[in-house]
């Protein structure tokens, strides 16, 4: 009998609230979704990466970014091997793409050495692939891809994870927009250095946001959990973070039924997430995204 193995998975990430106030020490709560890469790793002659739907090829041993990420993950001295991948994210929009490629390598390649890593040393060894295509990545994205969940982020210190009651229903667009993460971390770091003490609040005011949202989702707060939202969003569009077509999209989204919404990562385009209570709503909402002409999905995260 044949045996065909199993894909391994890394998940895609939402940020739900504290981003860019994370880079200054604030605690950011993070989501990994159920929607992410599979990869499946084989014997073959010679090794290969296959990235569908970009119909990519790397050997490992090229000087694109692929291709180093690809040497970075390959134990010294295995054997050749063929690993296809498919990736069910937008590349580039904030969703923790290359994080989640390369979580679900990292997997394929153990389960063929019929390894079986923890989540942590899943999150470890994808951090080598990451740093090809990050320089310094804080380390959010790898580790949401490999735990998924809920989860408290604080630079430097241990992921705490959250217990939700039940799961998160999230509607996730795409604006279509690109945005560079490092313009949109110096724009705020030059906003803040024209008035120091007046971001400090913002920090005390989305670090109280954060804490009150991590009691709604331990609490099954749908409600809760969107109020805290949207006022997240304020304070992020305060800083210049958001745009016109995003703005359209988060008010389309409460429009249609969502609890709150706001944008996800780095902003200045990307994408947005809204809450949604329950499965009506959220095809409601992704309705309403998709006839703005944005890509949209329903995704879920919590464990
Ligand atoms: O757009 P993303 O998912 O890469 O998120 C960037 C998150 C920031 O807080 C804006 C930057 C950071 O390094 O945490």
């Amino acid at each position: 009998m044949s045996h065909e193995a199993q894909p391994a998975v890394g998940r895609g990430k939402v940020i739900l609230l504290g981003e860019h106030f994370v880079v200054y020490g604030v605690e950011a709560l993070a989501a990994g979704i159920d929607r992410g890469v599979e990869a499946v790793a084989r014997p073959a002659e010679r090794t290969s990466l296959r990235v569908a739907p970009w119909g990519t090829a790397h050997t490992g041993e090229g000087d694109e970014d692929l291709d180093r990420a690809l040497a970075a993950v390959l134990p010294e001295g295995g054997p050749p091997l063929r690993i296809d991948a498919t990736v069910a994210l937008p590349a580039g929009a904030g969703l923790g793409c290359s994080a989640a490629l390369g979580v679900a390598v990292v997997r394929a390649i153990a389960a063929h050495r019929g390894e079986a890593p923890t989540d942590a040393e899943v999150a470890e060894r994808a951090l080598a692939w990451e740093r090809v295509f990050h320089g310094n990545p804080s380390g959010i994205d790898n580790t949401m891809a490999a735990h998924g969940g809920v989860a408290l982020y604080q630079k430097g210190e241990p992921l705490v994870p959250i217990p939700t009651r039940g799961r998160l229903r999230l509607v996730i667009g795409n604006s279509g927009e690109s945005a560079s993460t490092k313009e949109m971390v110096a724009s705020v770091a030059r906003q803040r250095g024209r008035d120091e003490a007046r971001f400090a609040k913002t920090c005390e005011a989305v670090t109280s946001l954060v804490r009150n949202a991590r009691l709604a989702i331990e609490a099954g707060d749908a409600h809760g959990l969107g109020r805290l939202m949207d006022l997240n969003q304020h304070l992020l569009s305060g800083l210049m973070l958001s745009t016109p077509r995003l703005e359209e999209m988060i008010g389309a989204a409460r429009e249609a039924g969502a609890t709150g919404a706001k944008l996800t990562g780095s902003g200045g385009g990307g994408c947005m997430i809204a809450v949604v209570e329950d499965e009506a709503t959220g095809a409601r909402v992704r309705e309403a995204i998709e006839a703005m002409g944005a890509e949209a999905f329903v995704a879920e995260a919590g464990r």
